[in-house]
């Protein structure tokens, strides 16, 4: 390459250099416009519909914290109980008990329903000592129990066939 096609080549790599930078300047700017705008023109309808979309389908009840799945779940057992008709072990187990004996991934704060062995030495206490803790409610090892499991309009019965049924899936 002769000298003069060096400084050709230099010149032209020169300004493709320079014409890059300046395009990346000019897309930055624009974006910012426009992401600006976009902001203040939807920032409630962005927040709303984030919250919304983002909710979740199910929701999990922790001890302590009433989650609106366990309200609505109270409010179906409630019903039941207000009616007077006395509802199966199971049909209180599933309305309510398994929003927490029931997810597998809260096996470590919460006895889940068919574990042997976590079930095993807790039916070894009797089951009066179940069905007492199960209705008053009490704070083990691993954390707090509500009484009745949150949903004081069921009756003892009802608890207790609930009770019966946890345990009927671990023998
Ligand atoms: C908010 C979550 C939650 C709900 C709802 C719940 N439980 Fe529990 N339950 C617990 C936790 C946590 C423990 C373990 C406490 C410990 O031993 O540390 C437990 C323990 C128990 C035990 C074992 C008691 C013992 O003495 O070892 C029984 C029986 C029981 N629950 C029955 C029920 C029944 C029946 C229902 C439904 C009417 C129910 N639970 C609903 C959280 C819950």
């Amino acid at each position: 390459m002769s000298q003069e096609q060096d400084k050709i080549f230099f010149r032209n790599f020169t300004l493709t250099l320079a014409f890059i930078a300046a395009m990346m300047i000019a897309f930055y700017v624009i974006a910012d416009m426009v992401t600006n705008e976009g902001e203040n023109a939807k920032t409630n309808v962005n927040t709303i519909s984030v919250a919304e979309l983002t909710k979740p389908v199910g929701q999990v009840a922790v001890a302590g914290k009433e989650s609106e799945n366990t309200i609505v779940q109270n409010e179906i057992v409630a019903d039941a109980s207000a009616v007077g008709k006395s509802i199966s072990g199971e049909s209180v187990y599933n309305g309510l008990c398994v929003n927490c004996h029931g997810i597998a991934a809260l096996a470590a704060m919460i006895p889940q329903v068919g574990d042997v062995a976590v079930w095993g030495p807790r039916i070894k206490k009797g089951t009066d000592v179940l069905y007492a803790n199960a209705i008053n409610g009490y704070t083990g090892e691993l954390g707090m129990m509500p009484a009745k499991g949150g949903n004081p309009a069921l009756s003892d019965e009802e608890v207790k066939a609930a009770v019966d049924y946890i345990i009927s899936q671990v023998q």
